[in-house]
């Protein structure tokens, strides 16, 4: 038996891999925009969306895969775009449809958060975060005197 330490080679398994790949996200993503659709508490959220979910199913699965450490084709589709900066420029980015997104998310989250908590936990905790920075920066950007 050798006493020599054995180098680890294995890496962590990724967000994309956790969760269970491109169908897993799709699913997630499907879940997050029937919800939005279908129940009123999301409503100020839906109206600020186009009438047609389809092409955003899309590419927030596209998005998230690659976020979650996938095939990064949304990154390559969009060369250099910053998700934050993308949200800068929507109309009706506000506190309201902030807290209306992650409670949307959170319901959508509900499959994961019985497979694997700690995984719904963190990807929560980020686009939380996420959220309300989108939310803080739209209203920095909305007083008065700014350009
Ligand atoms: C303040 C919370 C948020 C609001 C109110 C919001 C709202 C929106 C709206 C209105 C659109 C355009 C929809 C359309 O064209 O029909 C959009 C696009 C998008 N959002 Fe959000 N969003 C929020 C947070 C997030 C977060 C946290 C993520 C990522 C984790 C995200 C990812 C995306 C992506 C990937 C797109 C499409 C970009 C593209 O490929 O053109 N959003 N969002």
């Amino acid at each position: 038996m050798s006493l020599r330490p054995q180098r680890i080679t294995a890496r962590p398994r990724s967000p994309f891999d956790r969760i269970g790949g491109r169908a897993a996200v799709a699913s997630l993503v499907g879940r997050f925009y029937d919800r939005m659709d279908g129940n009123p508490a999301y409503r100020d959220l839906r109206a600020i969306h186009a009438d047609d979910l389809d092409p955003m199913r899309e590419r927030l699965t596209d998005f998230l895969v690659g976020w979650m450490g996938g095939p990064r084709d949304w990154f390559d589709r969009n060369p250099g775009a910053c998700i934050m900066s993308a949200h800068a420029a929507m109309p009706g980015i506000d506190r309201r449809t902030a807290e209306q997104w992650i409670g949307c998310m959170e319901e959508a989250m509900e499959d994961v958060a019985a497979r694997d908590p700690a995984l719904a936990r963190a990807l929560l905790d980020s686009m939380r975060s996420m959220s309300l920075s989108m939310a803080k920066r739209a209203a920095a950007g909305a007083e008065p005197g700014q350009p």
